[in-house]
């Protein structure tokens, strides 16, 4: 009982063969006695028929009791379609049955197996395995092992070699909450489940493998997004004696490969670098989306001497007036509808929204009779106004009027469609600060991760004036997304221990954490640097959805759990014993 063909291969050509296929049924219609059944498998449908006059008695009984679903085998000759489907690869041809068996039977499904399907996400993840049988999903993981396929070649082609770090492990200092397991042999002890490779990998580089790669399970217990899974898949690389720009050339040549490959386009190289401040100041984010304009522009020059108070105050207490210009806007945008981003806004901390119309050569809204003159002028050239356009403006620190406006700048660029999905828009975002200071917590923080270097310049001002620390990190950015990030990493020991005393790590905390790191670099370190990919992301941006959940095959909810197993779930008190864990009950 062997198949001859997949479901997607029969063609014209084949006409007249006998062929054997199995599959499950998509469909079945009984038309006048003609029961015709769409085979499905993950290559495609293949129509079939069973024709009352052609098959014995008892096979067409068996056709007449097929329902969704139902595994099948089926025997027959490949036939020219009187009515052919130009939707369907195979819609030329159509299978006259000659026997049919049932392999498995169904129970009516809780979801319609289909692209289009208008099930509940919650029946989705409950019944993954049903959904996993719609083509689309199927799509997104077969594209994801092609990816992974491609970059393992790649990197094995450049000399990489393809290193494990253990699962048990010790906390990393990816900045975000572990999941622990308790050690059943050590009672009160825990492992950590890695949040990345970090640590392992820079100890792969003093152990002399100069070139690493894993695409490594990393495990992070933090707040999730749409693009944020508990779990998911770095493509983790590491190198020893490369700079930044000879580890970034390597990516770029490797997306290249990928795009080329799946996309079928051809990507132009190097990819374009911007600084962490350009980005922050021109785009409003630390990832931005370059598919459309609509830059931020600062405007404390033009309103110095300003008598709107906002405005005013910001820029006393050093803070920025910044804009977007939105073309064609000014009718699109009402009063009610600019409410709405004013609302949208406060989210990101902005204290309001102010607004200008600019229509029938002036300007409108509530704060135009604070304009003078040359503020009116000045405005319309820095950005570029003409006639029915809206002018969004919002004054604060630096960093909420950027980030306001930049969430504002990407939320309006879908709204009025600017967007071109065609395009796949990769770029740097390099010198990051090293450092990032917690007010509340009145401490810094490092952006990256401890073991970043900072560059040569800034290097000197590591425990005076961490401020002004630049660091050799670098992420890499798809169309707006964050798909990778990476530094040159710190090898001498006494920089390192600078590192830790800016970071308020006392000797003793750093070697409780990470001695075994530290301990390491006695012996003999190269300079080292790498990156790590966020393979789900990429995939996402690949296969066009927002939703992470999209390309992995057993998601967690956003409530990191998962609908089908149940878990996470309450354990045999006999385990808890074991462990000696006596749990608080809610
Ligand atoms: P980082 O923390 O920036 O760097 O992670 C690298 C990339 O992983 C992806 N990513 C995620 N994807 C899905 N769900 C998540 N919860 C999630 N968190 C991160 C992002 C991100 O760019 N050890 C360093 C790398 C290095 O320095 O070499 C690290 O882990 O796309
Ligand atoms: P108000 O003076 O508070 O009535 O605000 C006048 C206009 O300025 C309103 O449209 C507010 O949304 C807007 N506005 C208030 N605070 C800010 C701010 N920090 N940045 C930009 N616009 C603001």
């Amino acid at each position: 009982m062997n198949r001859t063909h997949n479901n997607n291969e029969l063609r014209l050509s084949n006409v007249n063969e006998i062929v054997e296929l199995k599959g499950w049924v998509a469909k079945t219609r009984n038309l006048g006695g003609l029961i015709f059944i769409d085979l499905r498998d993950r290559y495609g449908i293949t129509q079939v028929v069973v024709n009352p006059k052609d098959v014995k008695q008892e096979i067409y009984e068996t056709a007449e009791k097929i329902r969704n679903e139902y595994v099948l085998y089926v025997k027959g000759k490949v036939n020219e379609r009187e009515s052919k489907n130009p939707h369907l690869p195979t819609g030329d041809i159509e299978i006259k049955v000659e026997k049919i068996e049932v392999i498995s039977t169904a129970e009516t499904t809780p979801l319609i197996i289909h692209d289009e399907t208008d099930a509940l996400e919650d029946t989705r993840l409950k019944y993954r395995y049903l959904d996993l049988r719609r083509p689309i999903l199927q799509n997104n993981l077969i594209v994801k092992s092609k990816v992974m396929r491609i970059m393992r070649n790649f990197l094995s082609d450049l000399d990489f070699v393809e290193i494990e770090t253990p699962i048990l492990t010790k906390s990393t200092p990816e900045g975000a909450r572990d999941y622990l397991v308790p050690s059943r042999i050590h009672p009160g002890e825990f492992y950590a489940l890695p949040q990345s490779p970090q640590i392992f990998k820079q100890l792969c580089m003093v152990a002399g493998f100069e070139k690493y790669f894993q695409i490594a399970r990393c495990f992070r217990d933090e707040d999730l997004r749409a693009d944020r899974q508990p779990e998911f898949t770095q493509v983790d690389i590491e190198t020893s004696f490369l700079t930044a720009e000879e580890i970034q050339t390597i990516i770029e040549k490797m997306f290249v490969k990928v795009m080329k490959e799946i996309k079928a386009i051809d990507i132009k190289i190097p990819f374009m670098r911007i600084t962490y401040h350009d980005a922050m100041v021109r785009y409003g984010s630390d990832k931005p989306d370059t598919r459309f304009s609509m830059e931020l522009v600062e405007l404390n020059d033009v309103f110095k001497a300003t008598t709107f108070s906002v405005f005013a105050n910001a820029i006393k207490n050093n803070g920025y007036v910044r804009a977007i210009n939105v073309k064609n806007g000014a009718e699109k945008y009402s009063r009610k509808e600019i409410d709405r981003l004013t609302e949208f806004v406060k989210q990101y901390q902005a204290k309001g929204l102010a607004f200008l119309k600019y229509q029938n050569h002036e300007f409108s809204g509530p704060i135009s009779k604070f304009l003078t003159d040359n503020e009116n002028r000045a405005l319309k050239e820095q950005l570029n106004i003409e006639n029915n356009d809206l002018i969004l403006f919002i004054a604060d620190n630096f960093n909420v009027s950027c980030e306001a406006l930049g969430a504002l700048r990407k939320l309006i660029a879908k709204e009025m469609n600017l967007i071109d999905d065609s395009l796949y828009n990769f770029l740097w975002v390099v010198d990051w600060p090293l450092f990032e200071y917690d007010e509340e917590e009145s401490r810094y923080y490092a952006l990256h991760h401890p073991f970043t270097s900072p560059n040569s310049e800034t290097v000197k001002y590591l425990t005076t004036n961490p401020d002004r620390c630049i660091a050799q990190a670098y992420d890499i950015v798809l169309n707006g997304y964050e798909i990778g990030g990476g530094s040159i990493r710190i090898h001498q020991r006494e920089i390192q221990d600078q590192m830790f005393e800016t970071l308020g790590f006392s000797k003793t905390k750093a070697n409780k954490q990470f001695g075994f790191l530290l301990d390491a670099f006695k012996y003999g370190t190269p300079p080292h640097g790498g990156i790590a990919l966020g393979l789900d992301r990429i995939i996402m941006l690949l296969v066009n959805t927002e939703n992470i959940r999209d390309v992995i095959a057993f998601p967690k909810t956003l409530s990191a759990s998962c609908l089908m197993s149940e878990a996470p779930s309450e354990v045999d008190i006999k385990q808890l014993q074991e462990l000696n864990i006596n749990v608080k009950l809610k």
